[in-house]
């Protein structure tokens, strides 16, 4: 989803804009634009459809340069992928700026600045910012007085960058909603959306909260809160390795990614358990009385993250007696739900900052419907994060592919961490919970011995590539991991795969099943193996071709028709996790070998920071 980058220096900043564009690829985006001050201060600006590489080849062929800009990575939401609709937008030579998120009111404002005399060469919501602080600049006289003005009539969520002629060396920034961060250089200073973009120049770092306006000059920043007042907020320092995004040896991000995952697990662990027993420090200091109190637990989440909490769901009612409900955060946020007693709200989200599962937090906290929140993230400085009581963090690092993986297994780990310490939080340490916390130590290792199926996976890859449809099946905590598998698949190879709980075959999918239909099962051993395998005889005798990664004791039969990829026996509770390796792999070399953009699927945004 978009991107910002924005830099004050005394030094020619188009590279540094490009590159930080460059690092936001990630997030999906359709067209790129940077806008600068050049030497004579006067607003250049240079827009591309497609890859930022396109708007670095239109820059060697009709230069810009200055020392303070602003750039964009647009994904569209108003009006349609074309260069007219790229950021920075501009007010006449006043100001150029760059937004994510969406101003909700842009059809009043912009009938507003109408009546004023502004017009429109865009079908964008950001153009009435532009026009709107330049109405109050010339008012007002300062870029800063004048954002803080327009602000007041901005109604949505927003992540702002401006420039303008009339102050050289100077940026303005808001946030509202969307993510905005500064960053701190010496005699220079940065702006993004993101701190990957900003890696390659500092790694100090200020976290806009909701409502900053803040003045990012050479050697000043300040930051004004919602309330206009002058704000101080702390400086942090980042571990984030810039390598992260390297491709080193790989090809793509989501292989590398993939490859990441028995690290990212042992990260994950780390400091976690202690000889049998779940440290209860995991989510926060003296939560266990909180957690002894939980009687029902919510779920919200989106995405790859809903199909995590799919899993944690048939894991907690499995081994407590609370009832856990889970639910879609785009669903959840405009349903009535009667407010029930001493409920947990869990949040999961790889980004922390996805607005649906936002704004159902938000929801349940203004109507103080539940005992606590608990985010289970991998972005220690989100939005979620910080508006959560109780936080259990993924250690995944960042995840640049689109598609998610190494997020989505660390989710599952982070919801077995959370189900033993809540466990010993209501009961205490049980033979149960240390043998969840003996076999997770196992994981890093089991996940490093499935990943060694890859070149067969990439083998079996090619009985996909002229496919048009696939099913996936699985039963129990198997049921989300099929549709996890279907999305990958459909994420970046844009073959149609649904998934279905494999006992729910005869009523419908069944009638798609021919010999063209590759329908995939999942087949761990557990109690119901031997259900599994009848429904897949009911697929067999119809024609279909079936893909079973199966446990090598479960006794599967390879023929014509039946291919038997084989997998560790594992403990049951961690076969979700160790089954979703093979389907990641089949969905990359699919992709792969369909010649798609795996790591930036057409569409799709990594942090998805609009409803
Ligand atoms: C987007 C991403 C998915 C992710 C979903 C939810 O669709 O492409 O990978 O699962 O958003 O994002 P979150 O950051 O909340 O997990």
């Amino acid at each position: 989803m978009c991107g910002i980058i924005g830099a004050v220096a005394q030094r020619p900043v188009a590279d540094i804009l490009i590159e930080g564009l460059r690092r936001l690829e990630y997030r999906g985006y359709d067209s790129a634009g940077l806008a600068v001050l050049d030497s004579t201060n006067r607003l250049q600006r240079s827009r591309a459809v497609g890859k930022v590489a396109m708007l670095a080849t239109k820059l060697l062929e009709t230069p810009i340069d200055g020392k303070t800009g602003i750039a964009h990575t647009r994904w569209a939401t108003h009006g349609k992928p074309a260069e007219m609709n790229a950021h920075p937008h501009v007010s006449g030579t006043w100001l150029g700026v760059v937004h994510n998120g969406i101003i909700e009111n842009y059809l009043a404002l912009r009938e507003k600045l109408g009546s004023y005399g502004y017009g429109f060469d865009s079908e964008t919501d950001t153009e009435v910012i532009a026009h709107l602080v330049a109405l109050h600049l010339k008012r007002e006289g300062s870029l800063l007085k004048a954002t803080l003005k327009a602000r007041q009539e901005f109604k949505g969520a927003y992540a702002l960058a401006i420039l303008s002629p009339e102050e050289p060396n100077t940026l303005v920034v808001a946030r509202q909603g969307s993510p905005l961060i500064i960053g701190l250089g010496i005699g220079e200073n940065f702006v993004g959306s993101d701190i990957q973009a900003m890696l390659p120049v500092t790694n100090r770092f200020i976290y806009l909260e909701n409502g900053d306006v803040a003045y990012v000059g050479l050697h000043k920043i300040e930051i004004y809160n919602e309330e206009g007042e002058l704000v101080e907020r702390p400086i942090r320092e980042s571990r984030a390795k810039d390598s992260a995004s390297e491709l080193g040896e790989y090809r793509h991000f989501m292989l590398k990614e993939i490859f990441e995952q028995p690290t990212a697990i042992a990260s994950t662990l780390e400091n976690r358990l202690a000889s049998g027993h779940f440290l209860p420090s995991i989510v926060g200091q003296n939560v266990m009385e909180t957690l002894a109190k939980v009687e029902e637990i919510q779920i919200i989440a989106c995405g790859t993250s809903y199909h995590a909490g799919m899993v944690g769901r048939y894991w907690i009612e499995s081994m407590t007696d609370i009832p856990c409900t889970v639910e879609v955060a785009s669903e959840y946020r405009y349903r009535r739900q009667p407010l029930r007693k001493n409920m947990l709200f869990v949040t999961i989200s790889q980004s922390g900052e996805t607005a649906d599962t936002l704004a159902a937090l938000e929801k349940i906290k203004e109507a103080k419907g539940c005992l606590a929140s608990l985010s289970i993230c991998n972005v220690a400085e989100s939005s979620l994060v910080r508006e959560s009581d109780m936080n259990l963090m993924t250690v995944a690092g960042p995840e640049i592919g689109v598609a998610s993986t190494k997020a989505f297994t660390t989710q599952l780990l982070a919801l077995q961490l959370l189900l033993g310490t809540l466990i010993q939080a209501k009961t205490g340490e049980t033979d149960a919970s240390r043998k969840l916390a003996q076999d997770l130590q196992l994981l890093p290792i089991l996940v490093e011995q499935v990943l060694e199926l890859n070149p067969v996976i990439e083998k079996l890859a090619e009985q996909f590539i002229d496919k048009h449809h696939s099913l996936f099946l699985g039963r129990g905590a198997q049921y989300p991991i099929a549709l996890e598998g279907a999305l990958k698949l459909k994420e970046i190879s844009y073959i149609h795969a649904e998934a279905y709980p494999a006992g729910e075959l005869k009523h419908g999918p069944l009638a798609l099943v021919d010999s063209e239909m590759p329908v995939v099962a999942i087949a761990p051993t557990g109690l119901l193996l031997e259900k599994l395998k009848s429904n897949l005889e009911v697929v067999h005798a119809r024609g279909g071709q079936l893909y079973v990664f199966a446990s090598q004791n479960a006794q599967m039969k390879p023929d014509e028709q039946t291919h038997v990829i084989e997998l560790p026996a594992v403990p049951e509770m961690l076969a979700p996790i160790v089954y979703t390796i093979p389907l990641q792999l089949l969905a990359y070399h699919v992709a792969v070998l369909k010649g798609t953009d795996v790591d930036k699927p057409r569409n799709l945004a990594k942090s998805v920071t609009v409803e």
